[in-house]
């Protein structure tokens, strides 16, 4: 342990109804040292870290920092005493550039105007500093997840933060992204800044942490040095030791369940984010599109599911064209979706358990007896799937809005799965889920694939990709820019097609 304590959290409680996130949790950070906090779905880390930030205050407990008692009753304050919340979500103004979207909120002025030449400067002294490669000029839009992300670190940065808290910054990146992600976080370091790091990525975590806090339901099981094991690591996480291989029965392809031709997807103003498109999964297969985020995965998959209207092109489910595009046309002809944005299209947030769980399909023959929903089935089924695919709640009754963000995720699967689709479409399925859930859901994925079902994966978890697909189409700017069998490809070849540094294949004219 560094000598000089910059963070002590004193016996942190903090509940919720039905639940303790944070049970007594003492942990100890020191200056200029990278602390991963790791636990399964649901462990306490985003509470511990938004008591830190002062958006939750704590039941009981205390908190130091620098050695002083502080009582934060906010992030503005939190940020008054260094300490900043590097936003997953990205909250950048699109049509802005690098430099107004850091300074956006504490401006540099002078005589009351915006001084831009110095805030420029400033920006561009920051990116210097810390090896950040960030053009100050370049327009938010125009630039990858990974550089978003150095801005929205830069904005912490920007208001004099010395204590960073990233909480899963890796879960939209890839492998190269995170490469560069960590680069700069060992500066940071150098420069005497402390930085908290969530992960459900043990590689990650060992790859870039001094020292782990290990969180299981609420309490600390431990803090290691780095130089633990994988496997030590997530025995502590999850109480038992967890199986880290998959076993994947030899491809069995059977007809042909879905298929995009030519398509074509456009947004508002007529310009196309989906170029061309052509995929065909055979039931019994599992066919990955690998992504960067941003590069029409996710509106090929909304057209695929009838969220989204045909610019161009068709959509075949069993064979047979789609006529209407809608979800429940897609829904009854055996087309199930876990869509990437739970909260937008996943889950009704203020519902219950029971509710999101029979969500799109209370109208079925066992929940309804007359116009009426038969609630002893419909308590039951939610608790054989609740208990199958082990979401972590209260109750049923409980809201979906008060679920940690892997047991959200489980409780979408957990609905998808139940109604024997023929045809399942999976984005970003594993995404924020911990190791035992994201096995338990690779899982289903390969005996959805054992039981004949058509599986469009779209991932941007390589090792995901990699493990699970029959083939694999990497997107790149709308199109598939090449397509690999199982075993064909190594991730830093997959990485190189995501960025676009490398075309094959497939690709048709620019
Ligand atoms: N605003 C809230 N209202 C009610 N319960 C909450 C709220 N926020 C968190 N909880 C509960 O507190 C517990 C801890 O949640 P938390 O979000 O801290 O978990 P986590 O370790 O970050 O999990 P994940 O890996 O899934 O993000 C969970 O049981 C969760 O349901
Ligand atoms: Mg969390």
């Amino acid at each position: 342990m560094a000598a000089e304590p910059v963070i002590q959290l004193r016996d942190i409680t903090k509940r919720f109804p039905g639940v303790v996130a944070n049970d007594g949790v003492t942990v100890e950070v020191g200056r200029g040292e990278i602390h991963a906090v790791v636990g399964e779905n649901g462990a306490g880390k985003s509470t511990l870290m938004k008591i830190l930030y002062g958006l939750y205050r704590p039941d009981a407990g205390e908190i130091l920092i620098r050695g002083r008692p502080v009582a934060l009753d906010g992030p503005r304050h939190a940020l008054h005493l260094g300490i900043g919340m590097v936003h997953q979500h990205f909250m950048l103004v699109p049509g802005f550039t690098v430099t107004e979207n850091i300074i956006l909120g504490s401006e540099p002025a002078s005589h009351g105007r915006l001084d831009r030449a110095r805030a420029r400067a400033v920006v561009a002294r920051l990116c210097q500093q810390f090896g950040f490669r960030l053009d100050p000029d370049a327009q938010v839009q125009t630039l990858s997840v990974g550089e978003q992300q150095r801005i929205e670190i830069l904005k912490v940065l920007y208001r004099g933060a010395e204590i960073l808290i990233l909480d899963e910054p890796t879960a939209v990146l890839v492998p190269q992204e995170v490469e560069e992600l960590f680069t700069n976080l060992r500066r940071l370091r150098a420069d005497g800044k402390t930085i908290l790091f969530i992960s459900h990525k043990l590689d990650e975590v060992l790859a870039i942490a001094d020292r782990i806090t290990v969180l299981r339901r609420g309490r600390v099981v431990g803090t290691v040095a780095a130089g633990a094991t994988k496997a030590a690591l997530a025995e502590m996480m999850v109480g038992r030791p967890v199986l880290l291989a998959l076993e994947r029965s030899p491809a069995a392809p059977g007809e042909l369940m879905l298929e995009a031709q030519d398509l074509t997807v456009a947004d508002g103003d007529g310009r196309a984010l989906v170029r061309g498109v052509s995929l065909a999964v055979r039931g019994g297969e599992i066919y990955a599109i690998a992504g960067v985020e941003g590069n029409g995965q996710s509106e090929l998959v909304e057209a695929l599911v009838g969220l989204r209207p045909l610019a161009g092109g068709r959509v075949l489910v069993g064979g047979a064209p789609v006529a209407r595009h809608t979800v429940r046309e897609a829904r009854s002809r055996g087309v199930a979706h876990v869509p990437e944005d739970r909260h937008r299209r996943g889950l009704v947030l203020p519902m219950a358990v029971w509710e999101n769980l029979i969500l799109g399909h209370h109208r079925r023959r066992s929940f309804l007896r007359g116009p009426f929903l038969r609630m002893p089935a419909i308590l039951e089924f939610g608790r054989q799937r609740v208990a199958e695919f082990d979401v972590r709640v209260p109750a049923l009754r409980t809201p979906a809005l008060a679920l940690s963000g892997g047991n959200q995720q489980k409780l979408v699967l957990a609905r998808e799965l139940a109604f024997q689709p023929r045809v399942l479409i999976a984005a970003q399925p594993t995404r924020g889920l911990d190791i035992g859930a994201t096995e338990f859901v690779r899982r289903q994925l390969l005996a959805a694939r054992a039981e004949g079902r058509a599986v469009l994966l779209v991932s941007a978890d390589l090792d995901e990709v990699l493990t699970l697909a029959d083939r694999i189409g990497v997107m790149y700017n709308g199109r598939i820019a090449a397509e690999f069998a199982h075993g064909e490809a190594t991730p830093a070849e997959l990485g190189l097609y995501m960025v676009g540094t490398e075309r094959k294949g497939r690709e048709g004219a620019p």
